[in-house]
């Protein structure tokens, strides 16, 4: 069994419903030995200690949280690059999780399969992975815990009937800004028009959020620490400009 049907049988609240995909095509042999053998490593469960110190294999000095990370190329980039900080990556999406396990291993075929499973020799062990719903784990995040948030390309959901699935919403903004250590960033990336007009408004009517933004190159040009991820690959191709939107917790 993996640790994702572990994670949702426990939870004593019904599990809030995912609208998206949480799998794709079929995973092949090396990535499925990685997320039975690997994953239980460097994953969260709903009895893991946020709090301990022992979180993460090496000491860190504060803690950034990716939900949604899709195929991990931004947090396997940040945390290779920030080896003092913590990361916890969520995503539901297995075949993502599996990405994220062979980008940490540098596993991608059977045949590099070892006896035992390790990071690659440049990482430190700096990356936790939440493989399921976030807002399942939002109860356990104690209040200002993380310094940074990243939600990158986010489903746009452009139909106004499902308005209510967009992930930037009042619900997740009152537990983002719980979580958030006051100066703490949210960092929003989107190429779609609909969510992006959303997300301003949204984060422009909540005191408790304050725009970074001085000019539009802050917004319209990815920041100096940015790592390009496939949806924004998928928009630059065809023809969408990213913005990257930056919110201060006051
Ligand atoms: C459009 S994709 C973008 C992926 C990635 N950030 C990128 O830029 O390539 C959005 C991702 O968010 C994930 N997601 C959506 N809601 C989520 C939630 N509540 N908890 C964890 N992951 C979520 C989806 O599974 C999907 O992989």
């Amino acid at each position: 069994m993996l640790l994702t049907d572990c994670q949702t049988s426990a939870a004593s609240e019904p599990a809030p419903k995912f609208y998206g995909r949480r799998q794709g095509r079929r995973i092949r042999k090396a990535k499925t030995t990685l997320l039975e053998a690997f994953l239980p490593a460097v994953s969260l469960t709903l009895e893991t200690d946020l709090t301990s110190p022992d979180l993460f294999g090496i000491p860190v000095k504060e803690i950034c949280l990716e939900i949604g990370f899709g195929n991990g190329e931004h947090i396997a980039g940040q945390s290779l690059a920030h080896p003092g900080t913590g990361f916890i990556g969520a995503e539901v999406f297995k075949n993502g999780v599996a990405n994220l396990l062979s980008l940490m291993t540098g596993i991608k075929e059977a045949d590099q399969l070892p006896e035992k499973i390790s990071l690659l020799p440049d990482r430190v062990d700096n990356l936790r992975i939440w493989s399921d719903d976030v807002r399942l784990l939002f109860d356990r995040i104690p209040d200002a815990f993380i310094t940074k948030v990243f939600v990158l390309f986010p489903d746009p959901w452009p139909k106004k009937r499902h308005a209510f699935r967009r992930f930037i919403n009042p619900d997740n903004l009152n537990q983002l800004a719980r979580i958030l250590k006051p100066g703490g960033i949210l960092r929003v990336a989107t190429d779609h028009k609909i969510y992006k007009g959303w997300t301003l408004r949204q984060l422009h009517a909540d005191p408790r959020f304050e725009w970074t933004a001085a000019c539009g190159n802050d917004w319209k040009h990815a920041p100096a620490d940015w790592v390009e991820t496939k949806y924004q690959r998928k928009a630059l191709r065809e023809g969408r400009k990213p913005v990257f939107l930056d919110y201060r917790r006051v």
